[in-house]
């Protein structure tokens, strides 16, 4: 017997069974909270694959709500006009007899697999009488089941109104999800709740989700730990010093950069471009801290030392980095990655870095919100089979210890003496299961130079680059 769809990534993969046939499935919240859209999204995605629907409206116009949903990615008239779609107003001034009568003779000939009523409290509100109230009551519980489909049952909670009174639609729904908001550090965030799913295991009870423009619902579904593969592709290093101290490293992995809070060394966050361009993968910035323009500026400057025109320089850097920016007090955390994981995809990036990774945890003060987001971002990316890198500056003793222990190579940077007024470091690195090295500032200055030649080699006009290969096929990959 196979389910219906709720159409959102993640929730889908986590509950494959939730919305089965037969099933009442009740969807309750405030106003704002999404109600309307996640009914529409399940009717629209289902819909696709040839479930017919009929939405039963009492509150908005189609018109409304054809234009809404447009805007986050459902052409509903389209698939009105194939016949997959259906769209009632509910007639509230008659009497109910003949309101389930009409509804019924839409059903009969229409035939759909799934029923969206929204919502059910507009629709008692016009009728006084306790006993026509169970008369259309007991009509919709027992509809999916005739369909075998599903019947969406949309309640509006009021405003303030904390608790979910459903009476007796509690009792006899089979799925319940409340939609609800929640305000962290002043910011909004969507949870919804699934507070019961007969059929379905349930572990994850409260998902965040965003209404994103063009996208509609993204939930922020934490990943099944068993579906991440240990160790993907293994990725070259830019230079000789990081790889005779971490031999190599994987798709998948988490380096952490730390540098004190006083001191930001030029070289740090560029390095990134080397294992771009050593790999040819596409890398993300997300920087917490600085804007494109100037973390731009910033590998132009760590890269002057190669001697080429600023131009080549952009142009190299543009090729392989997309540089992008993100105020993390601007988001609450599940919204940020869910942000962030969306630029990832967008960009189609393989390498991703995070700078300024002190700056969300100080937002959050490091709540258990933040590091269960942290955590499923991270695993999410990984899943992925993204190279991970996040660069921070040291607060503390207890954000340094988490960031590491999070990591799978550790790179510190600290201070040593200063000439000529140039300030120089060493650098503390480890590598999980492997012995801890100190790099000296010469090691890892030459590790630039040694990028140089790459983007030398990378600037070459492409007819040159492709010279040695011709007359032989031996310089394949190796
Ligand atoms: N194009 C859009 N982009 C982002 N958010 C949107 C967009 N359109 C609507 N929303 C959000 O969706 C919410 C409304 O959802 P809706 O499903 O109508 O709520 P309900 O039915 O529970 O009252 C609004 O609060 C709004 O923030
Ligand atoms: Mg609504």
């Amino acid at each position: 017997m196979s389910s219906f769809i709720v159409g959102v990534k993640g929730i889908d993969e986590l509950l494959p069974s939730l919305l089965y046939p037969g099933s009442l499935v009740v969807v309750a919240g405030h106003p704002g909270s999404g109600k309307t859209t996640l009914a529409s999204s399940i009717c629209y995605k289902n819909a696709l694959s040839g479930n017919r629907c009929l939405y039963l409206s009492l509150q908005e116009s189609k018109k409304k709500l054809f234009r809404v949903m447009k805007n986050l990615g459902m052409d509903f008239e389209e698939l009105e006009n194939k016949g997959l779609y259906r769209f009632l107003r509910m007639p509230i001034t008659k009497r109910v007899e003949e309101v389930v009568e009409l509804i019924s003779k839409t059903i009969a000939e229409y035939a759909p697999k799934i029923v969206v009523v929204d919502s059910m409290n507009a629709l008692m509100q016009f009728i006084s009488n306790s006993e026509k109230r169970a008369l259309i009551q007991n009509y919709f519980y027992s509809l999916p089941e005739m369909l075998d489909g599903i019947v969406i049952l949309i309640v509006e909670l009021p405003f303030g109104e904390e608790k979910i009174d459903l009476g007796s639609i509690e009792f006899v729904a089979d799925v319940i999800l409340a939609l609800k908001h929640r305000i962290e550090r002043g910011l909004l965030t969507r949870v919804m709740e699934i507070r019961k799913a007969r059929g379905a295991p349930v572990v994850i009870a409260e998902i965040p989700f965003t209404i994103s423009q063009d996208k509609g619902i993204i939930a922020y579904v934490p990943p099944i730990l068993a579906e991440i593969t240990r160790g993907g592709a293994e990725l070259k290093l830019p230079c000789s010093a990081l790889g005779r101290v971490l031999d190599h490293i994987h798709r998948g992995h988490v380096i952490y950069m730390e540098h004190p809070s006083s001191f930001r060394p030029l070289e740090s966050v560029p390095l990134l471009l080397g294992i771009a361009l050593k790999n040819d993968l596409k890398a993300l910035i997300v920087s917490y801290r600085y804007p494109p323009e100037t973390q731009l500026n910033l590998f132009i400057r760590a890269y002057s030392i190669c001697g080429y025109s600023r131009e080549d320089l952009r142009k190299i850097i543009e090729k392989y980095v997309v540089f992008k920016a993100l105020n993390p007090f601007g988001y609450s955390s599940a919204e940020g990655v869910a942000e962030e994981i969306k630029l990832v995809e967008e960009y189609n990036a393989d390498i991703v870095m995070f700078h300024g990774v002190e700056l969300p945890a100080i937002a959050d003060r490091i709540s258990p919100n933040y590091l269960a987001s942290l955590y499923n971002q991270m695993n999410t990316l990984k899943k992925m089979g993204k190279l991970i890198i996040r660069v921070g500056s040291y607060v503390n003793y207890e954000m340094s210890n988490l960031f590491s222990a999070l990591a799978d190579v550790v790179m510190k940077f600290i201070p040593t003496e200063t000439s000529e007024g140039e300030q120089k470091y060493r650098v503390y690195i480890w590598r999980r299961g492997r012995n801890p090295y100190l790099l000296r500032y010469e090691d890892f200055q030459g590790c630039l130079k040694e990028i140089c030649e790459i983007i030398k080699e990378k600037l070459k006009p492409q007819k040159q680059r492709l010279q040695p290969t011709v007359g032989g096929d031996c310089y394949g990959s190796v």
